[in-house]
């Protein structure tokens, strides 16, 4: 059904695998495409509970957009390309569902950008990542700069940004770009593992977090606490919160 990506689900969690290898899963128009239309699938589907954001083979989530497409475009395919990428990304902030950005070597560009949209990100101590745009004579335009000032705060976005130079993978920690560092054999099971834990929390409470914290984020913390205060109480019209109560005040009876 698909070309340029990978879809698989298992134990409640969709992966989706940028599958260009050779070109370290340089993110085109194509993939993009597939991308977008995967991502409508998965919000859809009560099945899935989180999606695991990851690269084919093991250099790469994605070296970034793809460099050999991009060279012969005019302003307005470059605008078009431009706002497609960032459709897509914002497309993976707003599911329904938390994702986890696995980032094994290089995430750089857009592939940095990809990671940016996930909730979490998961890193070997291999990983690279990096803003190189203005190197091309561009700007990032897949959301860099916006959500990586957000994440990293201004001064740390500035200098990727800027300079284009390459973090290594505990600089990245350092300055919040990834939640966790784990060694490169370890990382496809690490994210499985904490995918599946992720998957067995009840859904709404995990699907209502996630909301929380993106509200809360944009609109400021009165507007955000107001928007926890009902999702908390939604949350008690669930049957998985009545049988997770009641199964833990049976089991200390
Ligand atoms: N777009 C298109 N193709 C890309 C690519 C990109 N962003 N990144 C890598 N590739 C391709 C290379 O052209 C090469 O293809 P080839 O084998 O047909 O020549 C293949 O992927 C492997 O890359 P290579 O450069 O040989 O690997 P490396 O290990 O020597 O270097 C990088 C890895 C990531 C440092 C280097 O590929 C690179 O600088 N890529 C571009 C990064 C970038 O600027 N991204 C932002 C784009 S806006």
């Amino acid at each position: 059904m698909y070309e340029n990506i990978l879809f698989e689900k298992k134990d409640g969690v969709a992966y989706l695998t940028l599958n260009r290898p050779d070109q370290l899963n340089a993110l085109n128009g194509a993939v993009l495409k597939e991308l977008d239309d995967a991502l409508a699938a998965i919000d859809g589907d009560a099945e899935i509970r989180v999606l695991v954001v990851r690269g084919a083979g093991e250099k790469a989530l994605a070296a970034g957009a793809d460099i050999t497409e991009m060279q012969s475009m005019e302003a307005e395919a470059g605008m078009a390309f431009g706002a497609f990428g960032q459709k897509v990304f914002a497309k993976i902030e707003a599911l329904r569902q938390p994702s986890i950005a696995m980032i094994p070597g290089f995430a750089l560009g857009g592939g940095c950008e990809l990671a940016l949209a996930c909730d979490i990100r998961i890193a070997s101590e291999k990983a690279r990542f990096g803003q190189p745009e203005v190197g091309l004579g561009i700007t990032a335009g897949f959301g860099g700069t916006q959500r990586l000032p957000r994440l990293v705060g201004r001064g740390a976005a500035s200098l990727l940004l800027f300079s284009g130079n390459m973090i290594d993978a505990a600089e990245a920690l350092r300055i919040g770009l990834v939640d966790k560092i784990v060694p490169h054999d370890a990382l496809a099971a690490e994210v499985s593992a904490l995918a599946e834990g992720i998957a067995r929390q009840a859904r709404c409470a995990v699907q209502q977090t996630k909301r929380c914290i993106r509200h809360g984020l944009e609109s400021g913390l009165e507007s955000g606490l107001s928007y926890e205060a009902q999702a908390f109480g939604l949350c008690f019209s669930t049957k998985e919160q009545k049988d997770r109560m009641r199964a833990f005040v049976n089991r200390r009876r």
